[in-house]
């Protein structure tokens, strides 16, 4: 359904980006696509429609790795953002801490060792039964609202490991579990349906979750900002990108971490931290810039031409001292990372 979803509207989203733009084709400096990580069937729809125009008016094709470009597109809107900074994706599928020393080179400082906070939001509403029209994650932020965030005495995940690695699929069965001992069944009832009680309810788990949720997101930006600046002291920089870095409650509570460790928060607008075009636009422009594009495809390359997709990516290298022994990611049919790949080829080439 996803690969479907994305068949379908591909030739006129390009369309209607370029007729935006009030450009053509032919104005295009080069192509540049998402090649991962993500699903092989999607991410096909977008590599094969790229190689298609980049085929036909002959421009060089720009592979972006799309967590890259959810941290770079903080370049775009803050100019005065350098290398090396230090940023925190937080979106549906990944939590990242990353030193991103330069271009291309990003150290991994922590990651998620089960599920990432957008997923957490995304299953709490749903379990809520909120209206999941508008996504999940902005639904719950906006229940919150009403709720107590102290009613909730829900405990913060991995505090004994002292690490900058996130989980929370243990969150998750705590919501879960504070909502069978209120009597509400996960996902069975709409909250439109409630009375006002219930609905009190339900705004606690809410504001109890985002609490806590947003809470870990702090420790371990903390811990991220205290080992970054030993590795690069020169460091002034938090960003904080991906979907989940829309939420206002998420911003503000960073903002206060950053501040005190007398650094500069930046967070693009909502519409450039949720998945967008533009942020790989930016970064294939700025890897076009440096030298890292692919010369055109052939034109009328075949339906079934051979090209390289890259379903599990990760960003950088793992800090030792980040690694951790709670960490059970499945290496299996992974990719060296895009920092090891451009390192191997600048060696290769000096
Ligand atoms: O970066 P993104 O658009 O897509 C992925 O790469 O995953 O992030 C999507 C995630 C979803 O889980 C969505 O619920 C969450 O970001 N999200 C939010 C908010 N807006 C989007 N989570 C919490 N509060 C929000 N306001
Ligand atoms: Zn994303």
């Amino acid at each position: 359904m996803a690969e479907e979803a994305h068949s379908l509207v591909i030739d006129q989203v390009v369309r209607q980006a370029l007729d935006n733009a009030n450009l053509t084709e032919n104005d295009l400096s080069a192509v540049a696509v998402t090649i991962g990580p993500g699903l092989s069937l999607c991410l096909r729809v977008g590599v094969q429609k790229a190689r298609r125009i980049a085929g036909q008016f002959s421009l060089p094709i720009v592979g972006v790795h799309h967590m890259e470009a959810h941290a770079l597109v903080a370049r775009l809107i803050e100019k005065n953002l350098q290398f090396p900074f230090l940023a925190l994706l937080i979106s549906g599928g990944h939590n990242l801490l990353i030193l991103a020393h330069e271009l291309g080179h990003y150290l991994q400082l922590g990651t998620t060792i089960d599920d990432a906070i957008g997923e957490a939001y995304d299953k709490t509403a749903r379990w809520l039964g909120l209206d999941m029209r508008k996504g999940g994650g902005p639904a719950l932020e906006e229940l919150a609202m009403e709720g107590d965030p102290n009613s909730i005495n829900f405990s913060i995940p991995m505090k004994q490991h002292k690490d900058c690695n996130f989980s929370y699929a243990g969150l998750k069965t705590q919501v879960r579990l504070a909502m069978e001992s209120r009597k509400i069944s996960p996902g069975s009832d709409p909250i439109s349906l409630t009375n006002s009680e219930g609905r009190r309810s339900r705004a606690d788990i809410a504001a109890s979750f985002q609490r806590v949720a947003v809470l870990h997101l702090e420790e371990r930006c903390q811990r991220a900002i205290e080992w970054a600046l030993k590795i690069e002291p020169s460091i002034k920089y938090l960003v904080v990108s991906g979907g989940v870095a829309s939420n206002k409650y998420v911003r503000a509570r960073l903002n206060h971490v950053v501040e005190n460790n007398n650094l500069q928060l930046v967070c693009p607008p909502p519409s450039l931290c949720t998945d967008n075009g533009v942020m790989i636009a930016w970064t294939g422009i700025e890897h076009f810039l440096s030298g890292r594009f692919d010369p055109p495809p052939p034109d009328n390359e075949p339906e079934d031409a051979m090209f390289e997709l890259r379903p599990r990516w990760p960003l950088g290298e793992e800090y030792l001292q980040g690694k951790s022994e709670a960490r059970s990611m499945k290496k299996a049919r992974m990719y060296p990372s895009l920092t090891s790949m451009i390192q191997d080829s600048l060696q290769q080439q000096s």
